[in-house]
């Protein structure tokens, strides 16, 4: 094929559809449409999305820094976005579709986790060379985490004060801090579903921190001791269990990454750094779905072995 054909490309077949230019053309083979109503770049758009890295430095590893952080932020939007669809479903007593939207969010946590892999190929050398740069912002200071950590159940209404100036992200978080949270509404469901949870817990000053109750902890129990007589609850207890498990694998990636990024030194953010992000590996949103499995036991089964043992 000449220089010149390659430049001018197949014929284009023009149309108007639903009141749009259409075109179509045969690309590699294959029958290719596109128009002039909805393209990719504005659906996605991508011009925004690739023009919003802006390096604060002349170092080639902040890139990586940026990108990072922001492709995180990206998902941290998804799971707000499901976990309040979870929310919804859960107050709608449709525990199949709560489930579905839960295993999504888990999903998410763990594709996340698996970035961390990424970022592992700074060397502390790479991030010296910007971290500078950078001044006291910090991932301390993201309104989305904070969000998703207040949506979930853990309500700590001082961590809001790092946004102060910031009337919209302030105005959002004491929104997310004063709505009953996941928990709660998995603990109304289950109150619904006949499990016995205190009134008190049901209608609570939702902006404090939830503490754990030994009644909920034998409500739990009861569900997890017959899950066949059960199943719903118990599923549902499984999907939110297996969030806070990868929240918290989140957390520990997150600690080591940095641990090797940065050792022991302080965060941007003022905090003591890898001694912060540690004590917060001990953060629970659903403690009593965790405490009551030490209670949980064996059936006793299995042979008497008073004689010897028969193997
Ligand atoms: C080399 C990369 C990173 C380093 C060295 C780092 C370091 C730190 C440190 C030291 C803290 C404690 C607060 C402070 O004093 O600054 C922190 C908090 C935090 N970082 Fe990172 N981080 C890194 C990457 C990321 C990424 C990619 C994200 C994704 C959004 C992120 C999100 C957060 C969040 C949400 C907190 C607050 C955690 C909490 O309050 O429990 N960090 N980071």
């Amino acid at each position: 094929m000449s220089d010149e054909s390659e430049a001018e490309g197949p014929p284009i077949r023009t149309t108007i559809e639903d009141g749009v230019e259409t075109f179509e053309a045969t690309i590699q083979g294959e029958r290719i449409q596109w128009d002039k109503g909805l393209t990719y770049s504005r659906h996605l758009q991508t011009d925004q999305l690739l023009n919003s890295q802006t390096p604060v430095s002349d170092k080639p590893d902040e890139m990586l820094f940026i990108i990072m952080h922001q492709t995180m932020e990206l998902w941290i939007k998804l799971m707000l976005h499901e976990v309040r669809s979870a929310i919804k479903s859960l107050r709608e007593d449709d525990l199949d579709r709560a489930g579905k939207t839960l295993d999504r969010t888990a999903t998410i946590m763990r594709h996340m986790i698996h970035s961390w892999e990424v970022l592992a190929t700074l060397t502390p050398h790479d991030f010296l060379t910007f971290r500078g740069f950078l001044r006291k912002a910090s991932g301390f200071q993201s309104q989305q985490y904070r969000e998703l950590e207040f949506l979930l159940g853990l309500k700590r209404a001082d961590l809001i004060l790092v946004h102060n100036g910031d009337d919209a992200a302030t105005t959002a978080l004491h929104a997310a801090l004063n709505a009953p949270s996941l928990y709660d509404e998995v603990l109304g469901a289950l109150s619904r579903g006949g499990a016995a949870i205190p009134a008190e817990k049901l209608n609570r000053d939702w902006s404090q921190p939830y503490e754990a109750c030994e009644k909920i902890e034998q409500a739990w129990h009861a569900i997890y001791t017959a899950p066949d007589q059960n199943w719903p609850l118990y599923a549902l207890g499984e999907k939110v269990t297996a969030l806070e498990y990868y929240f918290q694998e989140w957390r520990f990636k997150h600690m080591k990454t940095v641990a090797r990024v940065i050792g022991h030194k302080h965060g941007t953010g003022g905090s003591s750094g890898v001694s912060y992000l540690v004590k917060a590996l001990d953060l629970q949103f659903f403690p009593e779905l965790w405490s009551m499995r030490t209670r949980m036991s064996a059936p006793k089964e299995g042979g008497d072995y008073g004689n010897g043992c028969p193997v």
